[in-house]
């Protein structure tokens, strides 16, 4: 059984058509919803599907191993970041060297790291009067969104689209896209 640990810090659409692809599977299972906010949507989500969660906050997330140890006691093999906005500590990066993706809703390298989440992603994209857009899927290292890109997928990015049809545009990828990216990943890098 390959189980999965999902990092979230928002509404949670994306782990929870994460959780629905997986709920049949018998060899990989989402185990663990982890938020660093306790009125995260992600955590009624987890709720409804009866799947465990675990609030983390800056002392044992950050500053000490008691967040890795929990992963390492109910036998974590991956780590899916899908929108968790702390930066992850070196660690659990090293940790889960290899077995942790992130979601970027953007093409990076453009649009990443610091401050560049949530609707701050798509205002500059639209502010860039960029021609496309997209998500990437990338390995996660010590700096945000820096990690080796794994997945990327565009879209078009019309003169009259705003910030907010562009974030649009952009979630219906991660919805098509991320179950089954994580499943192809997941695949080729268990025993
Ligand atoms: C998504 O836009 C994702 O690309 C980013 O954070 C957002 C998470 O949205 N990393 P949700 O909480 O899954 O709805």
């Amino acid at each position: 059984m390959q189980r999965i640990a999902i990092l979230a810090s928002g509404t949670g659409s994306n782990a929870r058509n994460i959780i629905e692809h997986f709920a049949e599977f018998d060899d990989i299972e989402v185990k663990l919803i982890v938020s660093n906010n306790p009125d995260a949507g992600v955590l009624k989500v987890a709720h409804d599907f009866g799947i465990a969660s675990h609030i983390v906050t800056a002392d044992n997330f950050k500053n000490s191993d008691e967040f890795i140890n929990h992963l390492k006691k109910i036998k974590i093999n991956f780590v899916i970041l899908a929108g968790f906005l702390w930066k992850v500590p070196e660690n659990l990066v090293k940790m889960y060297k290899g077995k942790m993706l992130n979601l970027h809703p953007a093409l990076l390298p453009k649009f990443g790291g610091k401050g560049m989440y949530g609707h701050h992603v798509h205002e500059a994209v639209h502010e860039a009067q960029e021609k496309e857009t997209g998500i990437t899927i990338h390995l996660v290292s010590k700096d945000y969104d820096e990690g080796n890109i794994y997945f990327q997928v565009r879209t078009g990015v019309k003169e009259d689209d705003t910030p907010e049809s562009i974030e649009k545009k952009v979630r219906e990828l991660e919805h098509a896209y991320f179950p089954d990216v994580i499943e192809k990943f997941i695949r080729e890098n268990s025993k």
